[in-house]
């Protein structure tokens, strides 16, 4: 049998979190002739696939782009049908994440989103909250300039109200008021829709991240995307400011 895309990837040396930006919908909407909305019903296919693919592999977070503190000024008819459609996958997609054993995260302002969103994200994380064969982090209302001012906003407050003390403030601790505090940094960012921009998603989080860009629109993402990023992450040299061999300290 011809080796498979799948074969090709070392298995002892798997990134623990690969973060997604996942775009290209209305234009896959538009070459199929239709209005922007069905590129968002056929996207849920890719994360299905691509959140499958990562379960199997042994990966322990995935964290999906899936909608930015910028999307707002959409078209509400498009803001709308995104929301619906979180609504409508959330609670049809539950059975499958308590079957692969995955536990739902979200990071960003989820206190803005529809109470509908609100209510299905919140029973399916406390349905999920035990699992741990691989955390499924999806990014809602989040920007990264939103989420590293509200930290330092709270180290602030902590510093007037003398909990803290401005001397303390270091990375570690900093990133300790992170949405994605207690998840280790993603080391594999993938973009799709050949758009060569990180769009306000995970600043801090990717300082060493390996950045991978795929032309492949997201409605068309399967799981040998998955393995290819994968692949062409294994063949990077990290260095991590060192020379060879690599003196790993950031990890
Ligand atoms: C990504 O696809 C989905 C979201 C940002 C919610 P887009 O809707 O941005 O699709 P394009 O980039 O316009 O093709
Ligand atoms: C980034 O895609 C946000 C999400 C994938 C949710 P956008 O389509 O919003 O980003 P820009 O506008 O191309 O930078
Ligand atoms: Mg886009």
């Amino acid at each position: 049998m011809p080796a498979t895309l799948k074969d090709k990837i070392d298995h002892s040396a798997l990134p623990e979190h690969i973060a997604i930006i996942m775009d290209g919908n209305g234009r896959w909407a538009k070459q199929h002739g239709k209005i922007r909305t069905f590129g968002h019903q056929h996207g849920v296919e890719a994360v299905r696939d691509t959140a499958e693919a990562c379960a199997e592999l042994g990966i322990k977070y995935l964290t999906l782009y899936a909608f930015s503190t910028e999307n707002w000024v959409r078209p509400k008819y498009e803001v709308n049908a995104l929301m619906t459609l979180l609504v409508s996958t959330i609670s049809a997609e539950t059975k499958t994440l308590l079957k692969n054993k995955i536990r739902l995260l979200t990071i960003g302002d989820i206190s803005k989103l529809p109470a509908d969103c609100r209510k299905s994200l919140n029973e399916c994380m406390e349905k999920t909250k035990n699992l741990d064969r691989m955390n499924l982090v999806l990014a809602l209302n989040y920007s990264s300039k939103w989420e590293i001012a509200e930290a330092a906003r709270t180290i602030a407050g902590k510093v007037e109200a003398g909990e803290l003390k401005s001397k303390d403030v270091d990375e570690k601790l900093f990133a300790s008021f992170l949405s994605t505090a207690g998840m280790p940094d993603p080391e594999l960012l993938i973009r799709t829709s050949g758009e060569y921009r990180i769009s306000n998603f995970l600043l801090w989080q990717i300082a060493y991240a390996e950045l991978h860009f795929t032309p492949v629109l997201w409605p068309d993402f399967r799981r040998n995307d998955v393995y290819q990023a994968i692949i062409d992450f294994q063949k990077r040299e990290r260095r991590f400011g060192g020379i060879k061999p690599v003196t790993k300290q950031h990890a």
